[in-house]
């Protein structure tokens, strides 16, 4: 099994008292399983995605297990989980088109991603561009500004970048929700191409739109 969770409880807490977000969910994911995950806004989709990878204030830890490939992740423990973080686990955020630094290109931040997990870019870089052919993506994209893509471009540019390291799991929150329909439908399937390539071993994919699951899911756990 890939990816076990039991009754993992989150909260969080605020001034005003605290927010039951999740309480005991219990679910796994096999290798190789594009699991999707929907329910109406607000319901904790994000927060459970959210809690696998950085629990960070003011979310708050309640109790539960989780496991990946059999190792029981220190989710209580920001500073622990560093090591799993973009290694064994990878997100590609909700509004993941706002989340590359617009100051750098976009050569350069992948090295800097990179070489803070002690990687060679150079070394990487013939693979890198392989994974750009994946998304349909140019090679020139490196020598350029967050801001001279367009929304898809950007949002295949972070879906490269979240599986450089072949994460165990890839979350994918709403990442086809800001894009007109023919783009959802190419990231869902360059999303399963990734799957197949090995760029990751199993993928947790949220949305609201359950045709898109209804394509490309093994699963569906609706929250
Ligand atoms: N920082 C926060 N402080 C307090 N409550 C929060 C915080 N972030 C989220 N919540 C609450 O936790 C609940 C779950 O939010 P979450 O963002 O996980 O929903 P979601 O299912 O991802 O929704 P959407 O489909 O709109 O993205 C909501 O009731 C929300 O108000
Ligand atoms: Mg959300």
């Amino acid at each position: 099994m890939a990816l076990k969770v039991e009754n993992l409880t989150v909260y969080y807490q605020t001034t005003k008292g605290s927010v039951q977000a999740l309480e005991d969910v219990t679910f796994s994911v096999q290798p190789g399983e594009i699991m999707g995950l929907a329910g109406e806004s607000g319901c904790g989709k994000t927060t459970l995605c959210h809690s696998l990878i950085f629990l960070n204030p003011p979310m708050k830890y309640m109790g539960g297990r989780v496991e990946l490939n059999g190792i029981e992740l220190p989710i209580w423990n920001s500073e622990a989980m560093d090591k799993f973080r973009f290694r064994d686990i990878s997100i590609i955020p909700q509004y993941a088109m706002n989340a590359m630094n617009p100051i750098r290109k976009i050569g350069l931040m992948t090295r800097e991603l990179l070489e803070a997990k002690g990687v060679n870019y150079h070394n990487n870089l013939a693979e890198i561009k392989h994974r750009l052919d994946v998304v349909n993506l140019s090679h020139d994209v490196l020598d350029m500004y967050p801001i001279e893509l367009s929304g898809g471009m950007k949002q295949r540019m972070v879906m490269v970048l979240s599986t450089l390291l072949n994460p165990s799991l890839l979350i994918a929150d709403e990442i086809t929700s800001a894009l007109d329909v023919a783009s959802q439908k190419a990231v869902a399937e360059m999303l399963v191409n990734f799957l197949q390539e090995g760029c990751c071993s199993s993928v947790i994919f949220i949305t609201h739109d359950i045709s898109i699951l209804y394509q490309i899911a093994n699963t569906i756990l609706i929250m």
